[in-house]
């Protein structure tokens, strides 16, 4: 059996779909970059059918990646692998990704639908997108609680109609590694015309089992798994990309199984990622987490220096966890921060984009001794990858102390061109920055989540704040970094306000 593995990533499609995660489309364009240079067989760009906003962004991605698939998601229906199609064609390697419930619970309450009129949609789907698009992706969604006889049954009709690669999903983390790893032998062994495509997984991490029901459906036979960047995603999230990757390598041994990822840049993917949708990776998240290479008893650290093989199993090098040599610092000119930013991954910034992050690094460095690569990727994350603002922070003054008195902040903002300035109190100096923001917007959002996380270590540490808010029913998350954590709780705060701005005149539209 062949044993190359092929990567479907859909952080852009299942990942975006996860509370807080959504990104617009400069954002998305960045990301799919970084996919490419990972090393992916397969971007799954969005759901064009579901909104405009997604048709646009799949448009985008597929217009400007050139080394590997871009996928759009479509419903079985005509409608939606019409528009899938159109956000699609022009794509060096186009995929239509074309879904429909085999499971009774699904067939019954969600389709209303009989078994035999459900593989109908599918042969007719299936068909039409064939007829499109040379590369035609089938998935049966549920299939972890569908009759094996049945997924059976939508496999070969799917394949029949021109279908090349069979997804069996997980859709609700239910199944347990033995069980789904049967399940997927068993459909590849019955499935008269299985020779004719290759079978996928895709699994979700309600049981905390994504990553281990992908690995056992590998071992039976499954070729192609469908991952998401930190296992960002729908609930509990999908099986993540980096731990998949990195057990696929770690153990050879059992496996012996390939992957096209470049491992060394798993990390600066998923550090890229954590920096767009503003969620830090968690200091025990394996693989890419703070801690996954941090050794703090004393017997372990003894073990280390005599040989790190003795408590290390891969290392930090090999998924691009270590910085270079080139520190970048105050006195660095145009060509030494050009270069980092191309080791980054920054290979495509304009010149006047370059002049943005460049004067934005000069600051920093002004401030701090040593500007990080973290620090660098978040100055061209928050000024380069982003939607023009409507309402821009121009200046912060804010004042506290141990005494019994409220906090005061005294703002300046640029609306449409006009500055405003205005001040007020608060518990404390955020509370009091985020009043005055509001009493400025004339806006009254509901703060949901605040949360500051330092991108390095030391006190001069720039902080990166996310904050969540909402207001009549929609919701919306800003981020932001500074040296100054009240500096950048404002701007991620009118960044917040920026974002729910825009949403609602989608909504508009
Ligand atoms: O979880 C799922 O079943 C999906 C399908 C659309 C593949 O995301
Ligand atoms: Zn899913």
């Amino acid at each position: 059996m062949d044993n190359r593995v092929y990567i479907f990533d859909t952080t852009l499609r299942d990942g975006e779909q996860s509370p807080g995660a959504t990104m617009n489309l400069h954002e998305k364009l960045r990301l799919a970059e970084q996919l490419e240079s990972l090393g992916v067989d397969c971007i799954e760009a969005g759901f064009p059918a579901s909104s405009q906003g997604d048709f646009d962004a799949v448009r985008a991605i597929a217009q400007q990646i050139k080394n590997c698939q871009v996928a759009g998601l479509a419903r079985c229906i005509r409608t939606d692998i019409e528009r899938t199609w159109g956000a699609i064609k022009d794509a060096a390697h186009p995929r239509i990704h074309t879904f429909l419930a085999t499971s009774p619970i699904h067939m019954k309450y969600k389709l209303r639908k009989e078994p035999q009129e459900v593989l109908d949609m599918i042969e007719e789907g299936v068909r039409f997108a064939s007829s499109l698009c040379p590369v035609v992706e089938f998935s049966a969604e549920d299939a972890s609680r569908s009759d094996k006889d049945f997924l059976v049954k939508a496999s070969t009709v799917a394949i029949n109609a021109g279908a090349t690669i069979i997804n069996l999903p997980d859709t609700v983390g239910y199944a347990i590694p033995s069980d789904y790893a049967a399940l997927v032998k068993y459909v590849i062994d019955n499935c008269e015309v299985s020779d004719k495509a290759i079978f996928s997984v895709h699994c979700h991490d309600d049981l905390g089992l994504g990553v281990a029901n992908t690995l056992a459906a590998l071992n039976a036979g499954a070729r192609q798994v469908e991952v998401t960047l930190s296992g960002i995603g729908e609930r509990a999230g999908n099986t993540s990309l980096e731990e998949v990757v990195m057990a696929l390598q770690t153990r050879k041994d059992i496996f012996d199984l390939e992957t096209n990822i470049h491992s060394e840049q798993l990390f600066p993917s998923c550090r890229l990622l954590s920096m767009i949708i503003g969620q830090p990776i968690p200091a025990n998240k394996a693989i890419t987490g703070g801690n996954a290479f941090a050794h703090e008893s004393g017997i372990h650290q003894d073990g280390m220096l005599k040989n790190r093989e003795t408590y290390e199993i891969m290392t930090p090098q090999s998924i691009g966890r270590l910085g270079s040599d080139l520190v970048i610092g105050k006195h660095s000119g145009r060509n030494a921060v050009r270069n980092k930013l191309e080791q980054l991954g920054y290979h495509s910034l304009s010149d006047e984009d370059f002049e943005t992050v460049f004067n934005a690094i000069k600051a920093l460095a002004d401030k701090k001794k040593v500007v990080h690569d973290e620090d660098i990727e978040a100055l061209v994350v928050g000024e380069i990858y982003r939607m023009p603002d409507i309402y821009k922070l121009l200046s912060i003054a804010v004042q506290s102390s141990t005494e019994n008195m409220p906090a005061t902040a005294a703002i300046a903002l640029e609306i449409d061109g006009e500055i405003k300035r205005k001040a007020g109190f608060g518990v404390g100096p955020v509370d009091a920055a985020f009043n005055v923001i509001a009493n400025i917007l004339g806006r009254s959002p509901e703060v949901e989540r605040y949360a500051v996380n330092a991108i390095t270590g030391g006190t001069d540490a720039q902080g990166e704040v996310t904050v969540r808010i909402m207001e009549n029913g929609l919701t919306a998350t800003g981020r932001a970094s500074d040296s100054d954590i009240i500096t950048s709780s404002a701007k991620a705060y009118v960044d917040a306000v920026n974002r729910l701005v825009r949403k609602e005149q989608e909504d508009n539209n």
